[in-house]
């Protein structure tokens, strides 16, 4: 089993496609464990996207991300971490392949509707900044069975 952080961003927030979007990993099969709504400060933006600081789009992206309520959410489930990046598609939507989460609803680059992590560090890196670990409430869904067999 795996965990992500994902991120419905202020976007996502504010064109009331909160349930839409959750609904998505809820019927793919993966568990929410953790879930909450927040402010992102100036401060967690940086430390969220430490790697984009110096870019010219971070002032953007940071008044953006800072603009709204975001919704945090720690899911897990098998080969989680690439399987919601492919359930996201490209970072633009304008390049997201038809099917994938922002191919349907996002025609932006910024305002992409959901950020997830890309890989294990990063996973730990941003579910520890967004969650304590008294937070995450991992629990085995009765209907495993009907998602996966015993030996996958
Ligand atoms: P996300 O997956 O959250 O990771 C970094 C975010 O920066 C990305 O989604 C976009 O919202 C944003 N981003 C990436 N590249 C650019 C860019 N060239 N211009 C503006 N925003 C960008």
């Amino acid at each position: 089993m795996e965990r992500t952080l994902v991120l419905l961003k202020p976007d996502c927030v504010q064109r009331r496609l909160m349930g839409e979007i959750i609904s998505r990993f809820e019927t793919k099969g993966f568990n929410v464990i953790a879930m909450k709504m927040l402010q992102v400060t100036p401060e967690l933006a940086k430390q969220h996207y430490a790697e984009h600081v110096e870019k010219p789009f971070y002032p953007g992206l940071e008044e953006f991300i800072t603009g709204a309520p975001v919704v945090a959410m720690c899911i897990e489930g098998l080969d989680i971490i690439r399987v919601v990046r492919d359930m996201l598609g490209a970072t633009n939507g304008l390049n997201a392949a038809a099917g994938t989460i922002r191919g349907d609803y996002s025609s932006s680059r910024q305002m992409n509707l959901v950020h997830a992590s890309d890989g294990p560090e990063a996973a730990d890196r941003e579910m520890k900044l967004y969650f304590d670990p008294t937070e995450i409430c991992p629990y085995e869904p009765t209907l495993t069975p009907w998602l996966k067999a015993g030996d996958e």
